[in-house]
């Protein structure tokens, strides 16, 4: 992990970007009818937003990125509601906050279909201080839930084989190349084993054909080879890329009749305003990539 004052120069944005992303302000609305002035709600996300910092200096954080909800940009987005609301449950993996859950309610859904899982459980009291939807959220959280742990998908877990939709937002990147894999196989492992039973999300991604590798700096140091310390690898997946990984995470298993889908998006730079981030990634050529798969 860097120190925070590196992390800050280069992933933290003081002000909200609330102009750029009305859908989010209109979910807080929706939630806290106490809460409909814009003005008055900057100091209540600001201060929401500080100990999330605290806990983790994500960028998704520190520049405010989940304010965007990656699902909504997907073209099955109304099919996700439609099979939620025929009583189908979706799990958001790496769940943060739980903002996407709470868009899809919002759009239709019924709550007690979605189950909120992620490695952090300290985000969920700060969403319910900001949404104010404890008596009302019928879905489930699930904090402390690391999808290198075995245990949270293999025989015996209550979560194998239990959900008709995975959502990984944001997610998959956080992981070194070569270990990628195995997390797409583990996360299948929690999928139905049923016709149409799908796993997508979107990832940082980038428009050179062949994916960009970089050093993640925001990762603790690993040793190499040599066995000398180093950053991590991160990499920039494009839609060839992201293909050929889902479909070499499921290449093992008896059923391999999936249905893959990759397409790329223009990157938010409303949300990555810092000349730092520009710079340290200036040849990344950076790209929104959303990908679905689907068993056939
Ligand atoms: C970059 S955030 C993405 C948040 C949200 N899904 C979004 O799209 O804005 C990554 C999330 O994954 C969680 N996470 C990181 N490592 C994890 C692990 N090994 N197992 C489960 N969750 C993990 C973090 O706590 C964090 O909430």
């Amino acid at each position: 992990m860097i120190d925070e004052a590196t992390a800050k120069a280069r992933y933290w944005a003081e002000e909200p970007p609330i102009h750029a992303h009305p859908d989010a302000i209109s979910l807080i609305q929706h939630y806290r009818p106490d809460l409909q002035d814009t003005e008055a709600m900057i100091p209540i996300l600001k201060d929401i937003r500080l100990k999330a910092w605290k806990i983790k200096y994500y960028p998704c954080v520190g520049l405010w990125q989940f304010f965007k909800f990656g699902m909504t940009e997907m073209s099955i987005y109304p099919e996700i509601i439609e099979r939620l609301k025929q009583g189908q449950r979706i799990l958001d993996m790496g769940c943060f906050m739980g903002f996407d859950g709470r868009k899809l309610i919002v759009d239709g859904a019924p709550s007690e279909g979605i189950t909120n899982m992620d490695l952090e459980d300290r985000w969920f009291p700060l969403s319910y201080d900001l949404f104010k939807d404890e008596d009302q959220f019928k879905g489930e959280f699930f904090g402390g839930c690391d999808i290198n742990d075995e245990g949270l998908f293999g025989e015996g877990s209550i979560h194998r084989h239990r959900y008709d939709m995975i959502y990984i937002g944001y997610f998959i990147h956080l992981f070194p190349p070569h270990k990628q894999a195995h997390i797409i196989n583990s996360l299948i492992q929690m999928l139905k084993p049923d016709s149409g039973s799908m796993m997508f999300g979107n990832t940082a991604g980038t428009a050179k054909e062949n994916g960009y590798r970089m050093k993640a700096d925001f990762a603790p140091p690993v040793r190499n080879e040599k066995g000398e310390m180093e950053r991590p690898d991160f990499v920039f997946h494009s839609t060839k890329t992201i293909v050929d990984l889902l479909s070499e995470a499921v290449k093992e298993e008896k059923d391999k009749e999936w249905e893959y889908t990759a397409n790329k998006a223009v990157f938010d730079t409303d949300t990555s305003p810092t000349k730092t981030f520009a710079l340290h990634f200036k040849d990344a050529e950076i790209v929104e990539l959303n990908f679905c798969m689907k068993r056939k």
